[in-house]
Formats: structure tokens, C-alpha cells, sequence
């Protein structure tokens, strides 16, 4: 029973920009608050901060989040709770532009492991949303997440695709935790999507929806003002997919 309470660390990470990454770790990050009732963390890691900005209205951007990194401060002590109950968000703010430089710099690509035993007490699950490609910051996460979430744009070149970042994973970490596929703003209108979709009928899928792109303007996620939209039923799903799978790997 004891292994119910560790925290699991998923993030959300790829090589690519502009598939979902964000949209993926603010909703996922509602459904294990809300669908599963975990105390959830989610941590953006991106300096161009979209997760903080669905998630935190107004709030003031400080310069602290690199400074979590030179362990100058406690990554608790950042976190903030959010409208969503048992969510709370450790936010992004300028001073990440500078992280890659730090993380170079310090040579220790186990920090951000490191830190996240600070915060195992506090919380079930933790959400990253990271930055796209190769980067330090990826490096990190590699050696600290439980899974990786790639979202993948259906075309008939996914499989390849998650099979090529796994070897460069590999090649570059020595390992990588599990990246158990996810298909990303499928439109079932184009051909290349349902020849992808007929290859890998099994992958989990979010479709391509208006709603999913109106979280930009009410700063929530999907399920907060949709609950009902099948958009939030299949980040539901994809949430339950993960929770089957890190109860498979012992947590
Ligand atoms: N399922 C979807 N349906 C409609 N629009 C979507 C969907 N998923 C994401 N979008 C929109 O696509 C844009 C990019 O999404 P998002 O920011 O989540 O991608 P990302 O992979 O995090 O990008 P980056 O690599 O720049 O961090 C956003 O405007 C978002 O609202
Ligand atoms: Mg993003």
C-alpha cells in the first residue's frame, strides 16, 4: 500500500514546438488534481512560461525560478496554489532564459532529481512542462521523470518518429524513462491523420478542437469550463492511461 503515496514525475517533453506540450501538462495536471484527487504539482520549465500563463492569471512574474536550480531556493517555497483544488503550480518566469547556461555551467545533470525529493512529501504527482528539443534542461528531466509524454501529430511517420527519439534518448542518457505514445490535434478531415490513426488504433488520442484552443483566453484548463466536452473526456482518458501504466511500473 505504501507505494500509493510516492510522488511519479511525468513530463511532458519533446523534440518538436507547438504540438500540444503545454496544452497537455495544464490538463493533465487538472485531471490528477481533480479526476484522481492527487496533491499535483505542476512545474514549467519553459521560459516562454505558456503553462503559467493557462494556469495563473494575473499573477506577478518573479525571477526566481533559475535560483530553484543554484539551490539558492527551496522549489517549494515557489509553488502556489491555483483555482483548481489539490493543484498547485511552481510557476516560469524570466530568469529561466538563463537556466541552460546554469545547468551547463553546474555539470550536474541529477539537480532537478534532486530537488524533486524535496518535494516528495507534498505531493502524488508532478507534472513538467518542458521546453522543446534537445536541450539541458531535457537532460534533467530525463534523469528525474517517472515517464515521458511526447505528444505526436498523427502522420504515418509517428511510429518512426517516437522510435528515433528513443534512440537519441538512449544514445545520449545511457536510458529514458517509458514514452508510451500519445496522439496530438488529430483531425479526422485529413487523410494522412486517419491513415495514421488506422496504424496505431490503440494509441491514445486528443483531437484537434476550438475548445482546447479557448483555454488561452479563460486561462483554464479544458475540464475547469468544458467538463463536459469530449475534449476533457479524452484527457480523462489519457490520464487514466497514465495512472494504469506508472500502478504497471510499481507506483
Ligand atoms: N488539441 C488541440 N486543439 C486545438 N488547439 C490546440 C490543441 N493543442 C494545442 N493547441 C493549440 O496549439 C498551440 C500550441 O500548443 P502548445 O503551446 O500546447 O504547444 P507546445 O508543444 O507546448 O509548444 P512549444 O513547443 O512552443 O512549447 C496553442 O495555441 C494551443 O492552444
Ligand atoms: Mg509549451
Amino acid at each position: 500500500m505504501a507505494a500509493l503515496w510516492v510522488m511519479k514525475s511525468i513530463a511532458i517533453f519533446g523534440l518538436k514546438g507547438g504540438v500540444g506540450k503545454s496544452t497537455f501538462a495544464v490538463n493533465l495536471a487538472w485531471a490528477s488534481a481533480t479526476l484522481s484527487a492527487r496533491r499535483t504539482l505542476l512545474w514549467d520549465l519553459d521560459p516562454q512560461a505558456a503553462a503559467t500563463f493557462l494556469m495563473a492569471p494575473g499573477g506577478e512574474p518573479r525571477d526566481a525560478a533559475q535560483a530553484v536550480f543554484a539551490r539558492h531556493v527551496e522549489p517549494k517555497s515557489l509553488c502556489r496554489p491555483t483555482d483548481v483544488q489539490r493543484l498547485d503550480l511552481l510557476a516560469a518566469d524570466p530568469s529561466l532564459h538563463g537556466l541552460e547556461r546554469l545547468l551547463f555551467e553546474l555539470g550536474k545533470r541529477k539537480r532537478l532529481a534532486k530537488l524533486l525529493r524535496g518535494l516528495e512529501s507534498h505531493y502524488d504527482r508532478l507534472l513538467l512542462d518542458c521546453p522543446p528539443g534537445l536541450s539541458e534542461t531535457a537532460e534533467q528531466v530525463l534523469h528525474a521523470a517517472d515517464l515521458l509524454i511526447v505528444p505526436v501529430t498523427p502522420s504515418p511517420l509517428a511510429r518512426k518518429a517516437l522510435d528515433d527519439l528513443a534512440t537519441l534518448l538512449l544514445r545520449r542518457s545511457g536510458r529514458h524513462p517509458p514514452i508510451p505514445p500519445v496522439f496530438s490535434m488529430v483531425d479526422r478531415r485529413r487523410k494522412l491523420h486517419l491513415t495514421a490513426l488506422a496504424d496505431h488504433p490503440d494509441w491514445p488520442q486528443v483531437n484537434y478542437a476550438s475548445i482546447v484552443e479557448q483555454m488561452g483566453s479563460r486561462r483554464l484548463p479544458v475540464g475547469a469550463f468544458a467538463a463536459t466536452h469530449s475534449a476533457t473526456g479524452q484527457f480523462a482518458s489519457l490520464w487514466a492511461a497514465i495512472e494504469r501504466r506508472l500502478a504497471k511500473d510499481g507506483g
